[in-house]
């Protein structure tokens, strides 16, 4: 391809595919996870383009390429990266779509800032989007983007999708910028959620607020159809069974049940270190528990991982000081010297060590207040294909609307969390093996690259065919995706 004559698909986000570290010699590093891994196979197969932050305010040098595709980045100023990230991004938006679990701070400098950048991602994509070419723009940061891309770019193919929730519409509403958000979002042809009724929040307050005409799953926007739906996103299952029957994983996993001192049953938490996964809370349910003698120390034992996060943002420091004193405080009731009852780790993690974490835990606790989706849960089922391990899941994760089977709990019911819990730590294993053997028919069904191509297909318009052969399913917003050959038990 000419990149002079414009790439035929251009993914838009926040971030690069990879990051800055300045102790390493490769300086830029990727930036793992399943979504990274999917769209630059897509872009890979569409010789596309890579636009983004690249994580840092004042880069030396740019990075220009990653695994064969190209990127392009987006700069933000010292001034901007405060205000739209730290500021409209993660201190207004965030705790607004995350049902307000921390009261969201509306500035009319911030939503200034938000505009401008926004308006700098749409001028780069406008800019080297090739004719008719195909935009996918992601997440929370980059609403405006679809609506000015189209106003700069009528000919382009415009996708969008949210990757964490779209909020109730009495949430939404407190929004100064609600209208501007919303007329952002509908300057996209398809509009993906991860759960349906994040889709029919959505549609439903586009109705309501800018008075247009559709239904849940089709909005008319000036003489334009915007189709909105849900696009539930995986992981790679290839990736993860790979690591699964890696022996030097499968010997870490003994290795690090050895390091914790051979227990009977090891309790994992993985989670940014973020308010809204519910860490603190857990820690309370677990410490309650070892006072009400169901866990016992020497006997059961826990790790927290707590990937460090928007560490500049107070939110967060104030959650990482509470969340290390909870810790503190159960150790020094149970622990003994050399033996603490919770293995808590603020560091980010190798994946391959993380897949070790996943097969060493009997008892996978996911139970944030709110999120989007979740992946780690998603992660665990796909590492347990003997039908071992139990998962513990707050009914406000995205993923509880697919994950059934799972130990279902709401988080801010204390009492219920250590029900839960309890419940995991003592259900049969004939029942827990079925439970299990759901779960994973469940995460096998749709991997990240079946997700991508599903948005894709149906933004290229394909579903419209498809719909015509439904007729009369006009409502129907999701799931989408096709479903993953993986036999059950195959890869054990
Ligand atoms: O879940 C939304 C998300 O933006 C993810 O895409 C990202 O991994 C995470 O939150 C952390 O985001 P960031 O470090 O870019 O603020």
């Amino acid at each position: 391809m000419d990149p002079r004559n414009g790439y035929r698909l251009v993914v838009v986000a926040n971030r690069l595919p990879v990051h800055y570290d300045q102790s390493s010699d490769e300086r830029w590093l990727p930036s793992p996870g399943g979504l990274v891994s999917a769209l630059t196979r897509v872009l890979q197969s569409h010789e596309g383009l890579w636009l983004g932050w690249p994580g840092v305010t004042h880069p030396h040098e740019k990075p220009t390429s990653y695994e064969g595709i190209d990127l392009q980045s987006v700069d933000i100023s010292q001034d901007e990266y405060e205000r739209f990230y730290l500021g409209f991004s993660n201190a207004t938006l965030w705790p607004l779509y995350h049902d307000a679990i921390r009261s969201p701070n509306f500035h009319r400098h911030w939503w200034e800032a938000y505009v401008t950048v926004n308006e700098r991602f749409a001028r780069a994509a406008a800019r080297h989007a090739g004719p008719g070419a195909t935009v996918w723009v992601h997440d929370y940061q980059l609403q405006l983007v679809p609506q000015m891309l189209r106003e700069l770019r009528p000919d382009l193919r415009i996708g969008f999708f949210l990757h964490i929730p779209f909020p109730s519409i009495e949430l939404f509403m407190q929004l100064p910028w609600r209208r501007r958000i919303l007329a952002g979002l509908l300057g996209a042809d398809l509009v993906g959620f991860q759960e349906p009724h994040a889709a029919a929040n959505f549609s439903r307050v586009a109705r309501r607020l800018l008075g247009v005409a559709g239904t849940d799953a089709r909005l008319h926007q000036m003489g334009r159809e915007v189709r909105v739906g849900a696009y539930p996103i995986s992981i790679d299952i290839a990736q993860i069974s790979r690591l699964v029957h890696d022996p030097a994983v499968r010997a870490r996993s003994q290795e690090i049940r050895a390091e914790l001192g051979s227990p009977e049953v090891v309790l994992l938490g993985v989670d940014r270190l973020d308010y809204t996964k519910g860490i603190q809370q857990r820690i309370t349910a677990l410490a309650e528990l070892y006072r009400d003698g169901v866990l016992q120390a020497g006997r059961d034992v826990i790790v927290q991982i707590a990937v460090p996060s928007r560490e500049s943002d107070p939110h967060y420091e104030r959650e990482r000081r509470h969340l290390e004193q909870s810790v503190s405080e159960v150790n020094g009731e149970n622990g003994q010297v050399g033996r603490p009852v919770v293995h808590y780790l603020h560091q980010n993690m190798p994946f391959e060590e993380l897949v070790a974490l996943y097969l060493a835990a009997d008892v996978m606790l996911v139970t944030p207040f709110r999120d989007g989706m979740n992946l780690v849960a998603k992660e665990y089922v796909a590492c347990r294909a003997d039908l071992t391990g139990r998962l513990v899941l707050s009914e406000f994760a995205g993923a509880a609307t697919e994950l059934r089977a799972a130990f279902l709990v709401n988080p801010h019911d204390l009492d219920g969390l250590k029900e839960s819990i309890t419940q995991a730590l003592t259900t049969d294993e004939k029942s827990a093996r079925r439970r299990m053997a759901r779960l994973r028919r469940q995460v096998a069904s749709r991997d990240v690259f079946q997700w991508a191509d599903g948005f894709l297909t149906d933004l290229a318009g394909r579903s419209q065919d498809l719909d015509e052969v439904r007729d009369g399913v006009d409502d129907e917003i999701g799931p989408h995706g096709g479903p993953v050959h993986l036999v059950e038990g195959a890869d054990a």
